[in-house]
């Protein structure tokens, strides 16, 4: 097979086969650091630490959704019930996302149990009641929004699959809020 040589007078011409093969050659050169190419202009160690903030903040999300849906009672706890139990499966589904692409990243997903809750960035509130329990999963949904949105506009386009991904998890997690909030805005069990 003929290859080309990047310094050859006709190649010179070609700017783009000369890129391309300059990043053949980096691709090679750096194999043993999987999908992280030289063209890769975010801080990483920065994106990693920023992404384990995130990890912990869902982690903690599942937990606290978990122990609504167990503890749930009352009138409406029912309906209530299954939304804490498909908001926590999200939770946990955002976590094996982010705890992927940290792995991607060349980092490892901290999950040690003893510093989650310091390291998330919403807090885990057990909720007196049932209005409680969804009022402060509305505040945890908040913070979560807010953080993620900061996590997004460092990020900007230095890294684009890590700035999807964390779009995709923000706008769950607004869908989180507005049923929240809506189940606030429409309270009429007093046995809550
Ligand atoms: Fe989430
Ligand atoms: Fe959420």
């Amino acid at each position: 097979m003929p290859t080309q040589q990047p310094a050859s007078p006709q190649v010179a011409h070609s700017p783009f086969v000369a890129d391309i093969q300059a990043i053949r050659e980096r691709a090679r050169k750096h194999i043993e650091e999987g999908a992280i190419t030289d063209s890769y202009t975010a801080e990483r160690e920065t994106v990693i630490r920023l992404l384990n903030e995130a990890l912990a903040t869902e982690l903690v999300c599942v937990l606290r959704y978990k122990r609504h849906y167990f503890m749930a009672k009352g009138l409406m706890a029912d309906a209530i019930k299954a939304e804490f139990l498909e908001h926590a499966n999200d939770e946990q589904a955002h976590a094996d996302r982010i705890a992927e692409r940290i792995v991607q990243l060349g980092g490892e997903p901290d999950m040690n149990p003893a510093v989650l809750a310091s390291r998330s960035h919403a807090e885990y509130v057990e909720g007196h009641d049932l209005r409680d329990m969804v009022k402060e999963d509305l505040v945890a949904e908040r913070i979560a929004i807010d953080s993620y949105r900061a996590i997004i506009d460092y990020i900007g386009d230095r890294d684009t699959t890590t700035k999807r991904m964390m779009e995709d998890i923000l706008a769950q997690e607004e869908e989180h809020a507005d049923e929240l909030a809506d189940m606030l805005a429409g309270w009429t069990g007093e046995n809550a």
